[in-house]
């Protein structure tokens, strides 16, 4: 069993068993027993595999879950991406985790947490991995043009109320070139691949957490702004040349930030700036 779960056991006839190397797993016990938030993790949910933890996630919070409640999958048989697309989530090497909030905030300003969430990934790649990332409108985490983690939030609310939103979290941690699928719609990059040493995803999973509870708790009490600030320092773009791709057609400006609801400001050459709802930026070559 425990040799199933990836302990290593030496077994000497004369001396009985020796405990060779524990495996690289992710217990709810273990990842409570290192935490010292103030709401996040208040509960841990850690599971060898799931459909989707944003899937789940949103079953616990119809359910009533905490705010603050984490859920962490080995393995999603369904991870889902953005605009319907799969995530890639083998099994022993990544991370794929959903975060449980409910924030007192009106429904408009729910997007701001994904750039929270963006700000707290970016940041641990740099505090456990050494590896320098920026973040690209709207919530994708890049290195050297590569994604090496997706962000997808879900929200449950009426009209006017947030219910919970659901914070979803991927991370290439230790994926190897084989385990990308063949085709894929962009290049996607791992922590070991960019630098040649693997994570141990308890360390990298603690250290977010942490760093989220953070900027969370201090969003509650002081708004987007801080976060907004970080956001824009972190991301590459800024006062860039860009097009944006909007599907029907393109707009060509220059970024100048975030707006208070997470739009993308972009000033045109004549002066006046558009709040870009939606759309895929790239940079103009000159
Ligand atoms: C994207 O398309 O960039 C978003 C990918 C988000 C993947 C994460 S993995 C954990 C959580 N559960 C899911 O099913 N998706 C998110």
């Amino acid at each position: 069993m425990l040799r199933e779960l990836g302990f290593e056991i030496e077994a000497k006839h004369s001396l009985g068993y020796r405990l060779v190397a524990t495996p690289d797993l992710l217990l709810s016990s273990e990842i409570e027993s290192g935490l010292n938030c103030q709401l996040i993790g208040q509960s841990v949910v850690s599971l060898a595999e799931t459909d989707s933890t944003n899937a789940l996630a949103r079953r616990l919070g119809e359910e009533g879950a905490l705010e603050g409640t984490v859920v962490v999958a080995d393995r999603q048989s369904t991870g889902r991406g953005r605009l319907g697309r799969r995530w890639e989530s083998p099994p022993g090497v990544n991370l794929y985790c959903s975060i449980l909030l409910r924030p007192e905030i009106p429904v408009q300003q729910a997007p701001q947490l994904t750039f929270l969430s963006a700000v707290a990934v970016v940041e641990t790649l740099q505090e456990v991995c050494h590896l320098s990332a920026d973040v690209k409108w709207p919530n994708d985490i890049l290195v050297g043009g590569a994604k090496i983690s997706g962000l997808l939030n879900e929200m449950n609310a009426e009209t006017e109320q947030i219910h919970f939103v659901i914070l979803g979290v991927g991370v290439n941690l230790n994926m190897t070139d084989t385990q990308f699928p063949d085709v894929l719609n962009y290049p996607a990059t791992s922590v070991l691949l960019e630098t040649g040493e693997s994570v141990d995803r308890l360390i990298f999973l603690q250290a977010f957490l942490q760093r989220l509870d953070l900027y969370y708790t201090e969003f509650l009490e002081e708004g987007f702004s801080p976060v907004r600030r970080r956001w824009e320092k972190l991301c590459n773009m800024m006062n860039m040349q860009v097009e944006v791709n909007q599907g029907g057609g393109s707009l060509r400006g220059t970024v100048v930030g975030l707006d208070a609801e997470g739009a993308l400001r972009l000033q045109l050459d004549n002066g006046q700036v558009e709040r870009i709802l939606a759309g895929d930026i790239r940079p103009v070559k000159i």
